[in-house]
């Protein structure tokens, strides 16, 4: 029996609605989740619990050798679990890029604080959509695509500070999980076209 065209429309919309509204991590039924398993003696939650200092040392550090992310995520900043909110800071030195790889929960929202940056994403219609940001700048990365920064500029370091809509936004590096797994050389040969030589050219350098 088919559903009148009315219901299935009905039907439709509300999985639609129920899609907008998990948009975010899951809600959670308190104001915040304090942390379990703290020994019997332990001071009560206190404005600690809520701040995170791993930053700090970026006002200080000199300028790092190679491309490095610091994150503020649930992982490092257990007071985020059910908040739905993260941050990544980015520094990049001249020359240097952050690999192409996509986050599997959240958009990203990217400000650049310092430096200029070719930024771009690939969709799912493998459409390329690409930018040079200057200082001061925002640029989003849709959710779930595959995207990447370069500093171009050889001279200068760029910084960037990037806000995620989710605690715990995942990142799955391209280059790591294709060529720094155990997934088998003639299976990636076949799937990029190449012969197996190739692949672990590609593998050997990536190895860690
Ligand atoms: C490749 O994987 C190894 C082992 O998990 C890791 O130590 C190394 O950092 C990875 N290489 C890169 C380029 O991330």
């Amino acid at each position: 029996m088919a559903f009148p065209k009315k219901e299935l429309f009905l039907v439709a919309t509300s999985l639609v609605v129920i899609q907008i509204v998990m948009a975010g991590d899951p809600d959670i039924l308190t104001d915040f989740i304090a942390p379990t398993n703290t020994p019997p003696n332990s001071p009560p939650l206190d404005g600690n619990f809520f701040t995170f200092t791993g930053l700090r040392s970026l006002v200080s550090d000199p300028v790092p050798p190679a491309f490095k992310v610091v994150k503020a995520t649930m992982e490092q900043f257990p007071a985020l679990n059910g908040q739905s909110v993260s941050y990544a800071v980015l520094i990049y030195p001249g020359g240097s890029v952050n690999p192409v790889h996509t986050h599997p929960r959240s958009a990203e929202l990217l400000f650049l604080a310092q430096g200029s940056l070719t930024v771009g994403f690939v969709d799912t219609t493998n459409t390329l959509y690409t930018q040079t940001l200057e200082q001061g700048d925002l640029f989003v990365f849709p959710k779930g695509l595959v995207h990447f920064q370069y500093n171009a500029d050889v001279k200068s370091p760029a910084l960037a500070i990037s806000a995620f809509g989710s605690a715990s936004p995942g990142t799955v590096s391209l280059p790591n999980t294709l060529f720094n797994t155990t997934i088998d050389d003639s299976v990636l040969a076949l799937s990029f076209k190449t012969d197996v030589a190739t692949i672990q050219k590609l593998k050997a350098g990536l190895k860690g």
